[in-house]
């Protein structure tokens, strides 16, 4: 891509990296002047030596611990945290765990900050097709994200909440992006690698869709391609030794860069799919992600054939790296890194049904994202024959 014009947005955190940084939560606490945190995770989480780090290291008492974190961040943990949160009145909030946990959180600063009424704020679709919503001005609590996933939603202003009827509720506001973010690679080893594979698939796809998106400039571009590599080594060291403490460190500094990358690029079909599908069929967006990824990239590849021979070359080893990689090998090199971390190759291996996908590729439409994909979508129908090759 060689510059032209474009607009660049810089993440606005502070950012602490490394093995053992979780040992210097109280620190940064302290030096933000934040006394009186509230802890926010699944009820795995509360369960995890990271949990008890923070609440010992913090003095966190057992009613400044939220622990009903669920996939997909449902609404009704964000009103049950909020009134754990009124009832406490704290400084600050900690969200311990994957995308989830970062959705859930910002949830709760933003309902803490207009009293329960974050329905309000879910940005919903204008006369000119973009998705807007009411400007939310209360000050929020501060957000501190200790990621435990590679998901990147803690780089995000952005979240989704899923209401009782599975629908989801995209909310974006500057003033809800975390603060501070704590990085620390060993907290991924505690995960299964079957957990943690499919968030690196995912954070894959944010990269290629980075590069691929019309959203992208010239430095989504640098932090999209420093990550790829990253993560696929990240990923192929850690399946063929889970021993590894480089592997983890690379995964987690790739994950930052891709979320850094989508964050001005933004994402196109293969998340458009991804988030309406994930949620309908009851599985997790890693999973989704690692399914739909290569279905989606044939889709694009006659629009996309530059930026996948990029992904080619920053992601594939060996004597075809020489000068003959093509788009195609992105593919298959995604393919392959799914495969040997045995993940599901097909969505009627996780039980996918095929007659939801005309009512679901009609919702996909809506999806804000098909705006920045390289290729125009003019009918539902050429999603729903993405998904029935993803079947
Ligand atoms: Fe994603």
């Amino acid at each position: 891509m060689s510059p032209t014009s474009f607009a660049y947005r810089n993440p606005t955190h502070r950012l602490v990296f490394g093995r053992g940084a979780l040992d210097r939560i109280a620190e940064e606490l302290s030096a933000a002047a934040l006394r009186k945190p509230m802890l926010v995770c699944s009820a795995r989480g509360a369960a995890s030596d990271a949990a008890r780090m923070i609440i010992q290291a913090l003095r966190i008492g057992h009613d400044a611990v939220f622990s009903g974190v669920r996939s997909h961040a449902p609404l009704a943990s964000v009103n049950e945290a909020w009134k754990q949160a009124r009832a406490l009145q704290p400084d600050c909030l900690i969200a311990l765990g994957g995308g989830s946990a970062a959705d859930t959180v910002k949830g709760i600063a933003l309902a803490f900050a207009e009293e329960g009424r974050v329905l309000d704020f879910v940005l919903a679709r204008g006369a000119d097709g973009q998705l807007k919503g009411r400007p939310t001005i209360t000050p929020k609590l501060p957000i501190v994200a200790v990621p435990t996933t590679v998901s990147g939603a803690e780089v995000s202003p952005s979240f989704g909440l899923t209401d009782d009827s599975g629908r989801k509720l995209i909310i974006r506001h500057d003033s809800l992006a975390p603060s501070i973010l704590v990085y620390d690679p060993d907290l991924l080893r505690s995960v299964p690698l079957a957990t943690l594979a499919p968030s690196v698939m995912n954070a894959l796809a944010h990269n290629v869709e980075a590069l691929y998106s019309k959203g992208r400039n010239p430095i989504s571009d640098v932090y999209a391609c420093a990550s790829l590599p990253l993560l696929n080594d990240g990923l192929s060291t850690a399946l063929a030794d889970p021993a590894d403490d480089d592997a983890y460190s690379s995964l987690t500094l790739g994950a930052y860069y891709a979320a850094v990358a989508i964050f001005n690029a933004r994402t196109g079909l293969h998340h458009a799919i991804c988030h309406k599908l994930a949620p309908a069929a009851g599985l997790s967006h890693g999973i989704a992600n690692s399914i739909i990824l290569p279905r989606a990239l044939e889709f694009n590849l006659p629009a996309a054939r530059p930026e996948l021979t990029r992904v080619a070359q920053l992601m594939c080893k060996g004597p075809a790296a020489a000068g003959e990689l093509r788009a195609e090998h992105a593919i298959e090199q995604l393919e392959q890194l799914s495969a040997r971390a045995g993940l599901p190759r097909r969505l009627r291996e996780v039980g996918v049904r095929r007659e939801i996908f005309p009512t679901l590729a009609e919702k996909i439409m809506s999806e804000p994202g098909l705006a920045f994909n390289p290729r125009q979508l003019r009918t539902a129908r050429e999603v729903e024959e993405v998904l029935e090759a993803a079947w």
